[in-house]
């Protein structure tokens, strides 16, 4: 499968976006604690969230998703095995994050330790130390890792890092530990507070999220709910960065403005126009960006997931950009295909320096995973002729249909299988 993209259109239109792929999956998860059937709904139509409905019915649950895609019931009743089925989790990383419910549920899970990926060397250290502090016993042997409590104690954890999964996964295992866990340090991101919010919905008591430190009080068991979950900020952010660099006006909804205040800060800076609405925003391009820097952090501070976008957008402003990415070391394994399509793209260490062309020309090029894939359609957006991208499956876990989006605000993009395109 291959997009094929005809570049130097102006997007136009409205938008809609869906639900965020990084709460989904945790709350997905985290419904193995629940003590009856929770119903989900603004759940995104991703791949990745098909990969988590593989976990959860490989442990035991029975998962049934409607007709809409979005709407979906978990029932945890029946979930009675400790490892998550090892192909999946070699898959999606995101899959150890049944870990910590595993735990809390079973008193002891296995697992395959997730292996380096795409963006960098991601080891689960800290999750572990975490499930150790409430008294797990670890054992790694072999690349597996086994943590086993007859008992969660609640305790106090001082995390390294912010890490979002260390802190979901420690939040989940907590619920029903006995006794009052601390996390500090903890990291700030809103899929956590919705994480939060849906388990306290279930019975949890949880206050903090949002803020470095996080209160678990344990309870003894939960129940079920509905839930809705937020939207995706990251996706949000995409078309954001694509309606600018494009020079277009578009009106992107279900968006929880809050969520993308530091985007919106470097768009202005850049120098496009964005009204801010209840739960939408428009943007608005100029001719031609400014380039500004950037420095990623832990929300609030500027998200490494839109990084490489922001990067396709600096590649055409008028001046050069200093991009510092402070979370993940190798993410920048895109900008080399970003170059095959005339950017001037310069990377040392954790720097990428931009300087920004008038233009970018098709080429045919490969997404390297799912952020850098979705650059590499807005460089395409602002291209020259026709780019051709493989590798659109890595874009598809985590984008509920961007090409097809696009197309709606106006980009002509082609999804075409390799034996299509020998034929055209
Ligand atoms: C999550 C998001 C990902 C986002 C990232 C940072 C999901 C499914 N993924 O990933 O899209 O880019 O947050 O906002 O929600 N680290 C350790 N030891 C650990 C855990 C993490 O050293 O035990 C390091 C990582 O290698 C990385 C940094 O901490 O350098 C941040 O990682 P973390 O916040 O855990 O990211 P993820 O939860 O994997």
């Amino acid at each position: 499968m291959k997009l094929v993209i005809a570049g130097s259109r102006p997007l136009s239109g409205v938008v809609k976006v869906a639900g965020a792929k990084n709460a989904a999956l945790k709350i997905m998860a985290a419904s193995l604690l629940a003590g009856g059937v929770c119903r989900l709904s603004n759940v995104p139509r991703i791949t990745d969230v098909d990969t988590m409905l593989g976990v959860l019915r490989g442990l035991g649950a029975r998962v049934d998703v409607r007709p809409d895609g979005s709407t979906m019931s978990i029932d945890p009743s029946g979930v009675d095995r400790c490892e998550p089925p090892e192909e999946l989790v070699k898959e999606m990383r995101a899959s150890i994050q049944v870990m910590g419910p595993l735990l809390a549920r079973l008193g002891y899970v296995r697992a395959r330790q997730p292996g380096g990926c795409n963006i960098g060397p991601r080891p689960i250290d800290l999750h572990l130390k975490g499930f150790a502090a409430l008294g797990a016993k670890i054992t790694e042997e072999r690349g597996y890792v086994s943590v086993r409590a007859e008992k969660l104690k609640g305790a106090e954890i001082l995390l390294d890092i912010p890490s979002v999964g260390a802190t979901e996964n420690i939040m989940m295992a907590a619920c029903l530990a006995e006794g009052t866990t601390v996390i500090r340090n903890a990291a700030r991101e809103p899929e956590i507070v919705d994480q939060q919010n849906f388990l306290n919905r279930l019975g949890a008591r949880i206050r903090g999220a949002g803020t470095d430190t996080i209160r678990i009080e344990g309870v003894k068991s939960l129940g079920a709910t509905d839930y809705a979950v937020i939207p995706d900020r990251i996706e949000a952010g995409t078309f954001m960065v694509a309606c600018a660099m494009t020079g277009g006006v578009a009106r992107i909804e279900n968006v929880i403005v809050e969520h993308v205040q530091a985007l919106i800060a470097k768009l202005r800076e850049a120098g496009a126009e964005v009204v801010e609405g209840d739960s939408y925003v428009v943007v608005r391009g100029p001719r031609r960006l400014r380039a500004v820097s950037i420095r990623t952090l832990p929300y609030p501070g500027f998200p490494t997931d839109m990084q490489p976008q922001f990067v396709a957008a600096m590649s055409v402003a008028c001046g050069t950009s200093i991009v510092t990415e402070t979370i993940f070391p190798n993410r920048f394994r895109y900008t080399e295909e970003l170059r095959r399509m005339g950017a001037n793209v310069r990377v040392e260490g954790r720097v990428a320096i931009v300087q920004g062309v008038m233009a970018l020309s098709g080429a045919h090029v490969e997404a390297p995973d799912l952020r850098g894939g979705a650059a590499l359609i807005l460089g395409a957006l602002v291209s020259e002729g026709t780019t051709e991208i493989a590798g659109v499956h890595h874009v598809d876990r985590g984008y509920e249909d961007l090409p097809g989006k696009l197309v709606k605000l106006g980009a002509a993009i082609e999804r075409v299988t390799a034996s299509e395109r020998q034929v055209g």
